[in-house]
């Protein structure tokens, strides 16, 4: 059990180890209300010069499609982390930009470590329930719930895009390293529901306990572990 903060910091301090251990690391980065505080935290060190993002690749796990710029989860990850580090504008990659992500990812080697966070009806990017186990990256209808949950960032919900495009399951279960982060009660049900229920797409998260090296850190619950007894210490040499 910890704090948004303490999880915001967590998660900050194993992306910022990631690029000290690999300098030319792949990363996969959501948008939404969860990651904000790690972007925080890792905005402040990249200002300060602690981070080096000269060599390191990011690709946005996912995107609306037909939305103004400013709703553009491109736009996002701009303002609230690239903006603030020394990132090259041509090591950022976005799923709306060319024709074959997948293809892309592989070219750079393959992701690293892939941020997640996870939907109410645990969805993860933007594959939501019912979505192929094997998928790639695709284009995809928004569940209402997720539209919902989004709304916020809309003057109205009709504003929110019906459709994105996603990263599929396929896509991040090839990522060498997962770290899901869960934030507040709203989130707990799901979290339990994904990872200490069956292995299902009607849950997509769950696939993420078939996967090597998946953790999940949450600020309400003990954190899991796939393969399950693994710790991150014993896998990561911080
Ligand atoms: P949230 O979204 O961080 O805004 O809760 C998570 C998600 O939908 O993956």
């Amino acid at each position: 059990m910890s704090t948004y903060e303490e999880l915001s910091e967590r998660v900050a301090r194993a992306i910022a180890q990631q690029i000290k251990v690999k300098s030319n690391s792949c990363l996969g980065l959501p948008t939404g209300h969860t990651p904000l505080g790690v972007y925080r935290h890792l905005s402040k060190w990249s200002r300060e010069g602690q981070i080096d993002w000269s060599n390191v690749r990011c690709f946005a796990l996912d995107d609306y499609l037909e939305t103004d710029e400013k709703h553009t989860f491109h736009y996002f990850l701009d303002e609230h982390l690239y903006s603030h580090t020394n990132l090259p504008a041509a090591n950022k990659f976005n799923p709306c930009m060319t024709d074959n992500y997948d293809a892309l990812i592989a070219e750079h080697g393959g992701l690293d470590l892939t941020i997640l966070g996870i939907g109410g009806n645990g969805h993860i990017a933007f594959n939501e329930p019912g979505t192929c186990a094997r998928s790639w990256t695709h284009c995809t209808w928004l569940n209402q719930s997720t539209r919902l949950a989004n709304q916020d960032s809309f003057q109205d919900l009709a504003s929110v895009p019906t459709r994105g495009v996603t990263m599929g399951l396929a896509t991040i279960l090839e990522s060498r390293w997962i770290v899901l982060m869960a934030s507040g009660e709203k989130k707990k049900d799901i979290v339990e529901r994904a990872f200490q229920g069956p292995v299902t797409v009607e849950v997509p998260a769950s696939l993420l306990k078939q996967h090597a090296k998946t953790d999940v850190w949450t600020d309400f619950s003990a954190d899991y572990s796939f393969p399950s007894g693994a710790t991150q210490t014993a896998r990561v040499s911080l």
